[in-house]
């Protein structure tokens, strides 16, 4: 059995996306052990308590960013974490995160990266005047929506449209994005060339 451990900060419209993809089997033997919210009212908590998970809260106020990421870590590995799922998780990691976890966190990204990284990618996408846009989910690394790309879902922006309505397209995007790229990970068959997901059969 993989266990995932979830982080995030906000809705958590991605986290129920991922739960209800194992609980539909589309991510086979799978399960969440733990989800993490640097914030305490982070509504993504109490779905996840309302569906019997573990959640916690684990605050950065007043503390250095590497003893709030060690207690995080400290917290995964207590519950046998492997795969880190970044979802919507607003902070930064600090290299001892990332190291802690080698090639084993995602995160989703609202845009087509390398395309307008950092916050707000939707509006900055739009505004840009893009006509393609998407959802991103690639592994993490150190810099900011930068690591191995895992998998993109394009979608297009229509003449009439406006920011919002291509933010709600792409978040539906991301649900599904979501889910494939943590099958595919937890499947073992991929490798990694360069900066290139290569998929193996
Ligand atoms: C998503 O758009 C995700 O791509 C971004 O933050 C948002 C989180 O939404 N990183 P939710 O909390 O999963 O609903």
């Amino acid at each position: 059995m993989h266990h995932l451990g979830i982080l995030l900060s906000g809705r958590g419209s991605n986290f129920v996306a991922i739960a209800d993809a194992i609980e539909a089997g589309k991510i086979p033997d799978a399960h969440i052990a733990v989800v993490i919210s640097n914030l305490a009212d982070a509504p993504g908590l109490d779905a996840a308590r309302q569906r019997g998970l573990t959640a916690v809260a684990i605050e950065a106020r007043g503390r250095k960013r590497t003893e709030h990421d060690q207690e995080i870590v400290a917290t995964l590995q207590s519950h046998k974490v492997e795969l880190v799922c970044l979802a919507g998780y607003m902070r930064l990691l600090s290299p001892g995160f990332v190291h802690a976890f080698p090639g084993r966190i995602l995160n989703i990204h609202p845009s087509l990266l390398p395309s307008f990284p950092g916050l707000d990618a939707q509006q900055q996408a739009f505004e840009y005047g893009v006509q393609v846009t998407g959802c991103t989910v690639h592994f993490v690394d150190e810099q900011l929506d930068h690591g191995v790309i895992i998998l993109q879902r394009p979608l297009p922006v229509l003449p009439r449209d406006d920011g919002h309505a291509v933010a709600d397209r792409i978040l539906e995007q991301e649900h599904i994005a979501y889910a494939e790229a943590i099958a595919r990970v937890l499947s073992g068959k991929y490798e990694i060339v360069g900066r290139r997901y290569v998929p193996k059969s």
